[in-house]
């Protein structure tokens, strides 16, 4: 593998004012000398964009802290051609992180439409920026890291999930558009050299996390007093993945590129690689629903005597859902010497006492 330092680097991160990319911004911003971030988002209203504009200054507060690092942000969709390729053209970006996407696996059967625009035509455009940043002798892009998900695992019964298990049955098209950035990206390793590793994220958690997600529409939900409907009558388990884990994984792979070479005919063999990022220890959905009320009492966010009992609805399995995810990261550990290890209580506290300030509470 070649190690890339990141200091002095330009990295290009889409999807900066999401989840995963506003903490990967602030992340690199605090930790690497003289770097700058170029990021883009189209600030969709797919979930409260005011978390999206929060996430956005808090960027923004520890960029002007920062004189010498420099941060551009670009309000632009990832979809349009000519507003990728301009921020190719004027930053020249050494490493590209594709993290914009249409998340979420149940919109994906009301709103087929913007995952084909975004996650399709998006990483295409980011694809063919990679190719050409080597026009005319040009270094261009050292590594393109982008999102894949661990829905591409499909109803996989075998667990833990390995990056060596086939991923041919897709039971959404969410799946289906991340296995396809995954075939996308090894046909563009193999005919263009442009050094790519995909990462499989495990359901991310954290302060100002996606409202779309379970942990947080539940808070939402036990807030205004309604009911909250845990899936597969609870059994359900998923590998829970703190915030800073996913970042720290991020960036560690974001420094290691898969090597260029070739192969025995003279042509590139595709500098290619995939992992998973997950806690490699699956929670029962039940065990963190539990975590989760104990953390929003504690932080204020629920009154001591809440009832939690009338407000918890057990009902069947949603269609594309599966019942267990849990990565195998040994990938991960055998290349980057990490492993996501933050508690389900260290991770839910944090979002707590975020939900209590962000909302005021
Ligand atoms: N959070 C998770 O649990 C999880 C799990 C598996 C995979 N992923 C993947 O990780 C990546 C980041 O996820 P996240 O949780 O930060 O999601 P997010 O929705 O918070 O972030 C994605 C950002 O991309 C932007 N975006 C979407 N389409 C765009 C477009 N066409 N042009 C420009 N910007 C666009 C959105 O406005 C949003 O700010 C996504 O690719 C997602 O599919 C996330």
């Amino acid at each position: 593998m070649k190690e890339i330092n990141l200091s002095g680097k330009t990295v290009f991160i889409t999807g900066v004012a999401g989840f995963i990319g506003s903490n990967l911004a602030l992340e690199l911003l605090k930790t690497v000398p003289k770097i700058t971030v170029v990021g883009l988002d189209n600030m969709n209203d797919y979930y409260d964009v005011n978390i999206k504009e929060w996430r956005l200054k808090e960027i923004e507060k520890l960029a002007s802290e920062k004189s010498q690092c420099s941060y551009f942000c670009i309000k632009g969709d990832l979809a349009d051609k000519e507003t990728v390729d301009k921020i190719f053209a004027e930053y020249e970006p050494d490493i590209v992180v594709n993290l914009a996407a249409q998340a979420g696996v149940r919109y994906s059967i009301t709103n087929p439409d913007s995952y084909i625009q975004s996650n399709l035509i998006g990483f295409y455009n980011v694809l063919e920026a990679c190719r050409h940043s080597y026009d005319g002798g040009k270094k261009g892009v050292e590594h393109l890291v982008y999102a894949s998900s661990s829905s591409v695992y499909g109803t996989n019964k075998k667990v833990p999930y390995s990056t060596e298990d086939r991923v041919d049955n897709p039971v959404s098209l969410y799946a289906a558009t991340k296995k396809s950035n995954e075939l996308m990206a090894h046909s563009y390793a193999k005919l263009y050299n442009i050094p790519s590793t995909g990462l499989r994220f495990f359901t991310v958690y954290g302060p100002a996390g996606r409202p779309d997600m379970a942990y947080f529409g539940f808070t939402n939900k036990l807030l205004h007093g309604e009911k909250i409907q845990i899936f597969n009558y609870g059994n359900c388990k998923r590998d829970f993945t703190y915030i800073d884990d996913i970042v720290e994984g991020v960036k560690r792979v974001m420094s290691k590129a898969p090597d260029r070479k070739n192969g025995e005919d003279g042509l590139p063999i595709p500098p290619y690689s995939i992992y998973n990022i997950g806690n490699n220890n699956p929670e029962n959905l039940l065990d963190f629903v539990s975590i989760l009320q104990e953390e929003l009492i504690a932080a204020g966010v629920l009154p001591a005597d809440y009832d939690f009992e009338t407000h918890k609805e057990l009902v069947p399995m949603q269609p594309g859902d599966v019942p267990v995810t849990y990565a195998d990261t040994s990938g991960l550990e055998r290349d980057f010497g990490f492993k996501p290890s933050t508690s389900l209580r260290d991770g839910l506290r944090a979002f707590a006492k975020w939900y209590k300030e962000f909302y005021g509470v």
